[in-house]
């Protein structure tokens, strides 16, 4: 047995192989790949005895799912209306801009993915931008800056400790 197989095996049977525990099990996975491998919904499916195609619409219809490779931090742009008419557009540019990606891709580092949300149910602090967990209200052009400096500079302080 593979590493990979014996890692999500070891997570299935942490659930006593219970079918219902399924979106555990994802999370899980999601959580150690930050998405969810092909290799791995199939071992999952196999060891269950879950169709594939059933898996796989549970993991498309969670946003927390990822079928592709994300980056380390995930920043979500919101572009539902009260954020787009105080400028969400705008800043979706500018972190377009400074990462160099679409919205919908993963920087080539694998360091940040960029997506959008049509609302983020918080439109009084619009406009809002979250990465990872943690929300920016009320966000400029002018913070975006900050906002990647802020979480790559993390990223150097978890490397170093
Ligand atoms: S429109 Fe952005 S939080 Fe609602």
């Amino acid at each position: 047995m593979e590493a990979q197989e014996i890692k999500i095996k070891s997570y299935i049977t942490k659930y006593n192989n219970e079918k219902k525990a399924l979106i555990s099990i994802l999370q899980d996975i999601q959580e150690e790949y930050n998405y969810l491998p092909q290799e791995a919904l199939k071992i999952v499916s196999e060891t269950l005895d879950i169709p594939l195609i059933d898996i796989v619409g549970v993991a498309t219809f969670y946003r927390a799912f990822s079928l592709e490779p994300r980056g380390k931090h995930l920043i979500t742009v919101c572009t539902g209306t009260a954020c787009h008419v105080r400028g969400g557009p705008k800043i979706l540019e500018k972190f377009e801009d400074m990462l160099n990606i679409k919205a919908g891709n993963t920087t080539p580092d694998a360091q940040f993915t960029l997506e959008t949300v049509a609302c983020l149910g918080c439109c009084a602090i619009g406009p809002v931008v979250v990465v990872d967990t943690n929300y920016y209200a009320q966000t400029t052009i002018r913070n975006v800056d900050s906002i990647l400096k802020r979480h790559r500079k993390e990223e150097k302080e978890n490397e170093a400790n």
